[in-house]
């Protein structure tokens, strides 16, 4: 398979460090920017690298000057710039090339543009990217879904700039047109719901324990030494650690709204779409809504004068609290990749996502070692949680999870994501549940109809006589 000329158009942060990571891996590569200026701007920053680097005054005149086959990566905002960077190159690439969108792009977007691209003759790999200008300078986590094809002409270079774990690269091609978006939407979706858990274990510790956020991150600290280690574990007990330049804890001078693009709540809108739920990224994306409504909670804080209890719970008890709702977390996250898989035949080797999240990107964690291997120990489809090493730790962490959640809310701290991930295991252990009624009440206002526990005929309850 030849070796496909590279391009890459976008020298923003991340699109910048990706070129230096290609370049530093010994491949040649041509650059453009939206704006010319940076090209000069970027070869400086580039040093010795410069010399693999050749600059263009924009995306036309690089296409142009690139022999084919020649593969482009895109490293633009997602949605129309996407749209409009293709228009522009097509005149000027020849069928068998390939265009890679390394945004966040949405799944669907990604399908429809690979149906136009593939009827014209050209390639679409629409490639996840994990890890932030760090990783992407000295290696990302790459999920990449595209034609098995168009992944070879360009898999050496993807699996030399990726992340490696064990010396294998965090990197692979895992299904056609939207498979390798959707894989690393439902990563941002974990991720939304790992920084919710953290957020609210925190805020246990700062509100209902009156620790400083100093004392607060060392403990943080402590747990990324053992089970919860884990780079969001990590990064937090620096976060807290930080003292800003006014003299106050660096996160007490940062406004309680969290900003969102997009990929937590497409993972909920898709696992809702595919008749799932992930409900501890619903609480985190809800969390994520709410923190962002300041005029409302500071209306309800003044109508409600809340009183918050102490919550002082041990630490041993909140760090088993966290390990079993993130067990809970990536265990939904599983099972609408799964739901995924079966509605879109990809197919998708769940072993081997799990496997490209263990270096890279942000939800890099011990856990996910944990889990890679219980997938190659074959965990049943979609039920992350019940595969027996994963359901042993569960058992063991499970009731800190409840001494959490009973205590907190039973003092007024709100705990969404906590509440969500225990709710979930409560009835996804409950060999009967209570929807027999739902059924009942569906038939009765709609005669909507229900099957019998005994199998027997007759659809309908005796309020259809
Ligand atoms: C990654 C991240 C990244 C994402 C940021 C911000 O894997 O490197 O997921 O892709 O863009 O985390 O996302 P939000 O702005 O939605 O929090």
């Amino acid at each position: 398979m030849t070796l496909a000329t590279l391009g890459l158009y976008g020298l923003g942060t991340m699109g910048s460090a990706l070129a230096l990571n290609i370049a530093e891996k010994g491949f040649g590569l041509h650059v453009a920017n939206r704006t010319d200026d940076r090209i000069p701007e970027f070869m400086d920053e580039a040093g010795e690298l410069a010399d693999r680097l050749t600059g263009h005054d924009d995306l036309a005149a690089m296409a142009k000057a690139m022999p084919a086959p020649r593969a482009i990566i895109l490293m633009v905002p997602a949605g129309a710039p996407v749209d409009g960077s293709i228009a522009e190159l097509l005149p000027h690439l020849a069928p068998g090339d390939t265009i890679i969108d390394a945004g966040n792009a949405d799944f669907n977007e990604t399908r429809r543009r690979t149906a136009e691209l593939e009827a014209r003759g050209f390639a679409f790999i629409g490639m996840g990217v994990s890890g932030g200008e760090d990783g992407a300078r000295h290696g990302p986590s790459m999920m990449v879904g595209g034609t098995r094809a168009s992944w070879e002409g360009i898999r050496p270079v993807i699996e030399a700039i990726a992340a490696k774990f064990d010396g294998a690269p965090c990197a692979d091609h895992f299904g056609p047109d939207g498979a390798g978006h959707f894989i690393k939407t439902v990563h941002n979706g974990i991720e939304y719901a790992e920084m919710q858990l953290i957020a609210e274990l925190y805020g246990l510790m700062r509100e209902g324990a009156g620790m400083a956020p100093a004392a607060i991150g060392a403990r943080f600290g402590d747990w990324n030494a053992g089970p919860l280690k884990s780079y969001l574990v990590e990064i937090t007990a620096e976060v807290l650690a930080a003292t800003d330049r006014t003299g106050i804890p660096a996160v007490d001078a940062i406004v309680d709204a969290a900003g969102q693009k997009g990929t937590g709540r497409w993972t909920v809108i898709e696992a809702l779409k595919l008749g799932q739920s992930a409900s501890a990224i619903e609480a985190a994306v809800a969390g994520r809504a709410w923190s962002a409504d300041r005029i409302g909670r500071a209306a309800g804080a003044a109508l409600f004068a809340p009183e918050r209890g102490a919550v002082d719970l041990p630490a041993d008890t909140l760090a088993e609290a966290l390990l079993a709702a993130r067990i809970v977390d990536h265990s939904q996250g599983f099972s609408v990749l799964a739901a995924a898989s079966d509605a879109f035949a990809w197919d998708l080797d769940m072993a081997r996502i799990a496997e490209v999240w263990r270096a890279g990107c942000i939800i890099r964690s011990a856990l996910l070692d944990d889990i890679s291997a219980a997938f190659r120990d074959g965990a049943p489809h979609g039920h992350l949680a019940f595969a027996p090493a994963i359901a042993e730790t569960l058992k063991s962490v499970l009731p800190a999870l409840r001494r959490t959640v009973s205590a907190a809310t039973a003092s007024g701290h709100p705990v969404p994501a906590l509440s969500a991930s225990l709710a979930w295991f409560d009835t996804m252990i409950q060999a009967r549940g209570t929807a027999a009624l739902i059924q009942a009440q569906r038939d009765f206002f709609g005669r909507h109809g229900f099957d019998r526990v005994d199998g027997g005929a007759g659809r309908h309850g005796p309020w259809w006589g």
